[in-house]
């Protein structure tokens, strides 16, 4: 991506095309791509992915703090699609540190940004310094506070090398969750069995909680803080915008 001009003309077009469409444009463009990988519309994509190159890279950070049903979940697309997930984990001397410091619970006491940078950004910065392009299964519909206008085509400068470009690819950026739902049962998609029982956004297991009737499904995650600051740091270029 030549400059933020391009990514912004790009976005304009990319926006009028369906996620299939997107993801081959993304796949053609960037040999080094990833498409990292938790939650329902993930599997959405590695499905699509899938189809247009079986051998597209996959990878997942694995908390340390997630449900004993999500590891099963990510077993089952590990199986389902006979493809190796990269699966990233955080480094045991920082979090030895942060639960000797402050136990295993400090997230409920001073928010979860600092479990999350040991858990989930560190290991999440390093695996992006490997790829020149990372795919994400965000919605606008998913948070209003943080996701309403991220764009299909953006430059990653949080998580890029020094002097170099990284481009993100949001190809679901305009889909609903009833879409995402749709494609998972038209298409036999595996999801997480949690979603049987009431989660929608799933996170790691303390820091998510089914919704109610009525609830935004971001009203399950971090539920103790402010609607505004629930993005984790992974997706830190919304926060920018
Ligand atoms: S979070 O930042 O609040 O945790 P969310 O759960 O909404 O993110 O997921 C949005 C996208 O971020 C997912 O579609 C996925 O691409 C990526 N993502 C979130 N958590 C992980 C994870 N543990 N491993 C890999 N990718 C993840
Ligand atoms: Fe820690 Fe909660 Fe963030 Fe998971 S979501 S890394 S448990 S603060």
């Amino acid at each position: 991506m030549s400059n933020l001009l391009d990514t912004v003309d790009l976005d304009q077009q990319l926006q009028q095309q369906s996620p299939q469409e997107i993801l081959q444009f993304a796949i053609e463009q960037h040999g080094n791509i990833a498409i990292s990988f938790s939650g329902a519309e993930d599997v959405v994509l590695i499905d699509m992915a899938h189809k247009i190159d079986p051998d597209v890279e996959v990878f997942c950070l694995d908390t340390g703090r997630l449900h004993p049903e999500t590891y099963r979940f990510i077993e089952r697309v590990r199986e389902h699609y006979g493809i190796y997930i990269d699966v990233r984990y955080p480094d045991g001397e920082a979090v030895r540190e942060l639960v000797q410091e402050k136990g295993l619970f400090s997230f409920y006491q001073d928010n979860h940004q600092e479990c999350c940078s040991i858990r989930k950004i560190a290991p999440l910065r390093a695996k992006l310094l490997e790829v020149d392009a990372w795919v994400t299964g965000q919605r606008r519909d998913q948070s209003p506070g943080t996701r309403a206008q991220i764009p299909v085509i953006q430059e990653d400068k949080v998580f890029a090398r020094e002097n170099d470009t990284l481009t993100k690819f949001n190809p679901l950026a305009n889909w609903t969750s009833k879409q995402v739902w749709n494609y998972i049962r038209t298409y036999d998609v595996p999801y997480n069995e949690l979603h049987d029982r009431g989660f929608v956004s799933i996170g790691c297991e303390p820091c998510t909680r089914p919704i109610g009737p009525g609830q935004h499904e971001r009203e399950g995650r971090w539920w103790w803080e402010e609607a505004t600051k629930k993005e984790c740091g992974l997706h830190a270029t919304n926060i920018e915008q």
